[in-house]
């Protein structure tokens, strides 16, 4: 089938077979390899992208449910210009080990951050639970979370105090 959508920023028209999972898809046609895969059975989280700004596990979805969809990749969260407060936050506080993890952790900060920018600890915790760390222990991961929600609270209220 034909698929469009739209991959960080990026429109992308293609010819998939519709039944492929997406993963694949976007790792082996697309290049995303911040993807990753992990158990490749819905249970690590390390191939989480958000689909319409939602945390979705791209192993247990099909290419054809990505057409007329914005993902976005850990990648595309921001640039090393202009990074995501979480990717900053996640450098900054030792939440980074062998890294397998961090990209799909950091989709799923960022989704929860743009669903509730001030989460209480247990909020964020409940938000990574689907994604699995072996080196971290997860409590610099929650750390970094709450300083990405503090830094996008004061950049928020740097844009207000400028109206
Ligand atoms: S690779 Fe998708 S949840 Fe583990
Ligand atoms: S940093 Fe290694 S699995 Fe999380």
């Amino acid at each position: 089938m034909k698929l469009s959508f739209i991959l960080n920023g990026a429109t992308v028209r293609l010819d998939a077979e519709p039944d492929r999972r997406a993963v694949d898809l976007l790792r082996e046609e697309l290049g995303a390899l911040d993807v990753k895969e992990g158990c490749g059975t819905g249970e690590c989280g390390a191939c989480s992208v958000l689909v319409d700004g939602v945390q979705k596990l791209s192993c247990l979805m099909l290419a054809a449910q990505l057409e007329g969809r914005t993902v976005v990749t850990a990648a595309g969260l921001g640039t090393a210009e202009k990074p995501h407060p979480v990717q900053r936050a996640f450098a900054e506080h030792g939440a980074v080990q062998c890294g397998f993890c961090t990209p799909g952790m950091a989709v799923a900060a960022a989704g929860l951050l743009a669903e509730n920018p001030a989460p209480a600890r247990e909020d964020i915790r409940r938000a990574v639970s689907g994604n699995l760390c072996r080196c971290t222990g997860y409590v610099k991961i929650i750390d970094a979370v709450e300083a990405a929600a503090r830094e996008l609270a004061a950049r928020k209220g740097k844009t207000e105090d400028a109206r």
